[in-house]
């Protein structure tokens, strides 16, 4: 076999991610063999500082990538997800032999996932479509990977993606999820809680700066504070950064001089559209991806400003005691969106027949991506205590902080509102605590009210059965 038959995995598409990832699976010893569509990148890339001294066999054609990997051959593609992916697959498993593994590490949504892994099955190639979690920095020195497709196909590609993947407490945040979708499930979710946490922090900074008038480096030393306790997290970690920075150009705080304009790319939206169509309840995801569009309609609101009056502002009270209320609320807000996520995990084991193991899930989101934080921990060690667990906020760890937070919570949600704040996550996480504590809901109501326009029908609270009332009968 000649020299350049040895690398173990390949790779396609060299952007920041697709490099980096290249980098790291060299670093650990790898060789990998590199292709992009332009073969220039290829070539730049190969001939890169960065790249300088690792195992890298760059190809100019896919014909050679495929020439230059050991069999059976594992190859990842980091392209876009959408039709680049399933143009990429084309080509490339045209070129391969029965037993090949395709790994797909890009954003892709579950279901085309599932459609891949059949299609490519039935041509006798194996599939693998991979969450990877942790944006450029964690593709280069260790993200959170959760793999899915056959347990053949993690079998070949396991120990690398083991290696090269974040380590919390010497464990690689890394795992086999399950069949087909899952993976691209999981990390979907991932992205769906991603979007609530970031969404529960800008509320929480709304509040503080509207609501109870905060200066900036006054925020900045809260977050850098809660970030040493249970709220630590990588998320709340970089919130601190950010309103500690201040504009170079006009030495204004940085978040002043950005346009509040949130862009998506659409995997928080897919993660709500899944678990409406699961039939799982989603309201805290749901408000953040709202939230966003909301802040896309900025001339609106501009426009909206002038004409729609709310209550003046700062609040009064006890600024300190309402700064500490708040750490409460965002504590246990995030434990509603981790509850609302992991059910929709749930749900979606269920439906599509995989079996998830949510302490691994917890445990592989400790390091590496981008919602890892400290209470991660407690999630793995409910799901210890109790695999099956129907929802995190029964877990007694769980229940005994949202509990306690109550008081804290109902304070904030209720001063927001007073004071003209909008923090629809933050309270949408309360209503979902409520309703999901209400052992009855109105309900009840909306049967009676489907039965009266279009014979629904109802259960009743005291036989079994299927009733139909004649409600305009006298
Ligand atoms: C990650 C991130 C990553 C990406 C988001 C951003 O886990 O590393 O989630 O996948 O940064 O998809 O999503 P939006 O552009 O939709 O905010």
């Amino acid at each position: 076999m000649s020299q350049t038959a040895q690398a173990e995995i390949g790779l396609i598409g060299l952007g920041v991610m697709g490099q980096n990832l290249a980098l790291n699976i060299a670093e650990h010893g790898h060789r990998v063999a590199v292709y992009n569509r332009t073969a220039s990148r290829t070539e730049d890339f190969a001939a890169s500082d960065e790249a300088k001294g690792f195992p890298l066999t760059p190809c100019l054609t896919l014909e050679a990538l495929v020439g230059a990997l050991r069999r059976p051959r594992a190859i990842i593609l980091m392209v876009k997800a959408g039709e680049a992916t399933d143009q990429q697959i084309e080509v490339l498993a045209a070129l391969l032999e029965p037993g090949d593994l395709i790994i797909d590490g890009g954003n892709a949504r579950f279901t085309d996932t599932i459609r891949r892994d059949r299609a490519l099955r039935e041509r006798g190639l194996l599939f693998s479509g991979t969450g990877i979690s942790g944006g450029e920095e964690g593709a280069r020195h260790g993200p959170s990977i959760m793999a899915g497709g056959a347990a053949q196909a993690y079998a070949r590609v396991g120990p690398i993606f083991e290696a090269i993947a974040a380590k919390v407490d010497g464990e690689p945040c890394c795992a086999h999820i399950g069949p087909d979708g899952a993976g691209h499930f999981v990390k979907m979710l991932h992205n769906g809680i991603e979007y609530a946490d970031m969404q529960l922090i800008a509320e929480t900074y709304a509040v503080m700066k509207d609501a109870l008038g905060l200066g900036y480096p006054e925020m900045q030393a809260i977050f850098a504070e809660w970030n040493r306790g249970e709220l630590d997290s990588y998320l709340i970690e970089i919130t601190a950064d950010i309103l500690g920075k201040n504009d170079p150009e006009t030495g204004q705080p940085m978040a002043e001089i950005i346009l509040d304009r949130a862009a998506q790319k659409g995997t928080g939206a897919w993660a709500v559209t899944a678990a409406l169509e699961l039939g799982a309840p989603a309201p805290v995801l749901a408000a953040a991806v709202a939230a966003r569009s909301l802040s896309m309609l900025k001339d609106e609101r501009v426009r909206a400003a002038k004409v729609l009056a709310g209550p003046s502002r700062p609040a009064e009270g006890d600024r300190d005691a309402l700064v500490a209320a708040l750490r409460d609320t965002l504590l246990a807000a995030k434990v509603c969106a981790y509850a609302e996520g992991f059910a929709i995990m749930a749900a979606a084991g269920k439906a599509y027949h995989w079996t998830l193991d949510f302490g691994t899930i917890a445990s592989i989101w400790r390091g590496g991506c981008i919602i890892r934080a400290r209470f991660l921990h407690r999630i793995k060690e409910a799901y210890e205590r109790d695999r099956a667990v129907a929802n995190l906020l029964l877990d007694p760890y769980f229940a005994d902080l949202v509990g306690k937070a109550q008081p804290a919570w109902r304070t904030v949600v209720a001063t927001a509102t007073r004071h003209g704040v909008a923090i629809p996550a933050l309270s949408a996480a309360l209503a979902y605590f409520d309703g999901y504590r209400a052992a009855r809901l109105p309900a009840n109501l909306l049967q009676a009210q489907r039965d009266y326009f279009g014979a629904h029908t109802y259960e009743r609270v005291d036989r079994e059965g299927s009733f139909h009332t004649e409600w305009t009968a006298i």
